[in-house]
C-alpha cells in the first residue's frame, strides 16, 4: 500500500514565522510525516485549474491562487463574515449576501476539480477547517471514494445560530459526506450531535456513527496541540535580552491575532482596573500585547483595531510616568524563538477569548515555562483549551473586576501553587500535543468504511 496523506486548508505556510493555530500544528505534523499540503497562494491570480509547486519543505506543497473576487467573496466574504462570527457566537457581525454563498461554493467545486485530478486510490485526504466544509461532497461527485475526513479548528456553533447561515439545511449534509468529522472539545462533540439530532435525515447507528443519506460519519473529539518538545527546548535557548534592556518587570502577555473573538478589550480593561484599584503601589507591571492585524477588509476587524487603539491611549494616558509604559500594544509578528523567550520571562499570560476552538497560545506559555519558576496562565472558560487545563487560572472573560483580580493573583501568586498548576498544565500539553493530535486524528479516519464499500453494502 502506497497510501499518502493529502492535507487541505485555506492557508499554505509560506514565511518563517506562521501566526494561526491551524498553519502552525500542522505545519509541525507534516514536518514529521512528509505528504503533500494544498492551499491558497498569498497572491491572487488565477490558477487555470493547476496547482503551482512551491518551495521545499519536509513536504510537498501545491497552491491554488485565488482571484480578487474570491478573495472578497469566498475568504473575506462567506468565511470570515458567515462561518467564523457565527462560530464564535458572533450573529450580530453576520453579513449575508447571495454573491458570498455562490463565491464560497463555486472555490469548493474549482478545487474538488483539482484535487480529483491529483488523487490516487489509497490517498488519504485530510480537510481542515470551516473555508472547505462543502469539499467532500463535491469530491464524491466526482467519484472520489478515498477516505476523507474534516477538522474544524473553531468552535462548532450552536443550534439556535445554524439557521441564521444560508441554507442552513445544507450544513448538516456537507460534514455527513466526509467519513470522519474531527471536533476540538467534547462540548463541540455535544453540539453538533444536538444538530445530526434535530435533523429528521440523520439516523443514529448502533455504534454512535451517523448515517444521513448514503453517508455514514463519526463525530469525535481531536484537542489540537502544539509541538511541546520543540517549543520547550525554544524557549530554554539563551538570547540576548528581547527588550534590548528596557525589560518591564514584571509584566504580562498577550499573544493573538487581532480578532473580536479573542476578547481584547476587556483584557485591557481588566488590567486597567488592576492598575486602578489593586496594583502594589510599589511595582510598575506592565502589559505586552503582540496583536498582528488579520483579515482586513473585514469592517469588524478595522472596528476592534480601532477600539483597542483608544483603550491603550486612554489607560497609557491614565497611568504612565515618564518611565513606564503599563500597556505595550505591538501589531507585528514576533519570531518563534523571540516568542518562546518572552513567554518564559512573563510572570502570567493572558489568555482572554470570548471563543476560541482551541488557543494554542494557552499551550505555548505552558511549554516556554521554567519548571523551578514558572509563570501563571490567566485562561477563558471559553477556549477549548480550558476542558483539559482545568489547573490554570479560569476566568470568565466578560467578568472585567474578577479578571483585575485574577491578573492581581496570577503576580503574587506564591511558588508551591505555580508549580503545581504547571506541573498539572504541562502535563497536557505534552499529552495532547500535535503528534498524537494527527495520529489519533488519522488512526480513526484510516479504520474507517471507504465510499465505495459502503455503496456496495446497500
Ligand atoms: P488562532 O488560531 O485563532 O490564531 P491560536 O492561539 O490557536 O489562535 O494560534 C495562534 C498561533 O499563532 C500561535 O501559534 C501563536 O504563537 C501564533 N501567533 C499569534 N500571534 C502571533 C504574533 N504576533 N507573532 C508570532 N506568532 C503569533
Ligand atoms: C484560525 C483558523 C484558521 C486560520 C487562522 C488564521 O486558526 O482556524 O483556519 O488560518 O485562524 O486566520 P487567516 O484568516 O489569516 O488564515
Amino acid at each position: 500500500m502506497n497510501e499518502r496523506l493529502i492535507v487541505v486548508s485555506n492557508r499554505l505556510p509560506m514565511g518563517d514565522t506562521p501566526s494561526g493555530g491551524l498553519v502552525v500544528s500542522l505545519h509541525d505534523v507534516l514536518a514529521a510525516s512528509g505528504g503533500c499540503w494544498i492551499g491558497s497562494h498569498p497572491e491572487p491570480g488565477d490558477d487555470h485549474g493547476a496547482f503551482e509547486s512551491i518551495g521545499e519543505k519536509p513536504y510537498q506543497r501545491l497552491a491554488f491562487r485565488l482571484t480578487e473576487s474570491e478573495m472578497e467573496n469566498y475568504y473575506l466574504g462567506y468565511a470570515n463574515s458567515v462561518l467564523w462570527p457565527l462560530c464564535h457566537r458572533r450573529p450580530d457581525l453576520v453579513k449575508i449576501r447571495p454573491a458570498y454563498r455562490e463565491a464560497y461554493e463555486a472555490v469548493n467545486r474549482r478545487i474538488a476539480a483539482m484535487i480529483a485530478q491529483q488523487v490516487s486510490p489509497e490517498d488519504v485526504i485530510w480537510v481542515q477547517d470551516y473555508h472547505f466544509i462543502p469539499l467532500a461532497r463535491e469530491l464524491r461527485k466526482l467519484g472520489v471514494t478515498n477516505r476523507i475526513g474534516f477538522f474544524l479548528h473553531i468552535p462548532f456553533p450552536v443550534l439556535a445560530d445554524l439557521s441564521i447561515m444560508p441554507q442552513a439545511e445544507t450544513f448538516a449534509e456537507c460534514l455527513a459526506h466526509y467519513n470522519l468529522i474531527g471536533l476540538q472539545t467534547r462540548e463541540d462533540v455535544a453540539r453538533c450531535l444536538e444538530m445530526f439530532r434535530d435533523d429528521p435525515r440523520a439516523e443514529f447507528m448502533s455504534d454512535g456513527s451517523i448515517k444521513l443519506g448514503r453517508h455514514v460519519s463519526q463525530v469525535r473529539s481531536f484537542p489540537i496541540g502544539i509541538d511541546a518538545a520543540a517549543f520547550e527546548e525554544e524557549a530554554r535557548r539563551e538570547l540576548p535580552d528581547v527588550f534590548g534592556g528596557a525589560s518591564p518587570a514584571p509584566f504580562a502577555i498577550g499573544v493573538d491575532r487581532l480578532d473580536y473573538s479573542k476578547g481584547l478589550p476587556n483584557r485591557f480593561r481588566a488590567f486597567g482596573t488592576y492598575l486602578e484599584d489593586l496594583r502594589p503601589e510599589d511595582i510598575r507591571p506592565c502589559l505586552v500585547q503582540i496583536a498582528p492585524p488579520t483579515r482586513l477588509g473585514v469592517q469588524a476587524y478595522e472596528d476592534i483595531t480601532e477600539e483597542l487603539q483608544g483603550l491603550t491611549g486612554k489607560i497609557n494616558g491614565q497611568f504612565a510616568e515618564l518611565d513606564w509604559t503599563p500597556i505595550r500594544f505591538i501589531n507585528r509578528s514576533v519570531e518563534r524563538a523571540r516568542l518562546a523567550r518572552l513567554f518564559r520571562t512573563a510572570r502570567c499570560c493572558l489568555v482572554t477569548s470570548l471563543a476560541d476552538g482551541m488557543n494554542l497560545v494557552a499551550k505555548e506559555y505552558i511549554a516556554a515555562q521554567d519548571p523551578e519558576d514558572p509563570g501563571v496562565l490567566v485562561l477563558s472558560q471559553f477556549a477549548g483549551a480550558a476542558e483539559d487545563m482545568t489547573e490554570a487560572l479560569l476566568v470568565n472573560p466578560y467578568d472585567i473586576e474578577a479578571m483585575a483580580h485574577r491578573i492581581d493573583d496570577a503576580f503574587r501568586m506564591p511558588l508551591d501553587e505555580r508549580q503545581r498548576r504547571y506541573r498539572h498544565c504541562i502535563e497536557v500539553v505534552r499529552r495532547t500535543d500535535a503528534t498524537a493530535w494527527a495520529h489519533n486524528f488519522l488512526n480513526v479516519l484510516r479504520s474507517s468504511l471507504k465510499a465505495l464499500d459502503l455503496d456496495f453494502e446497500e
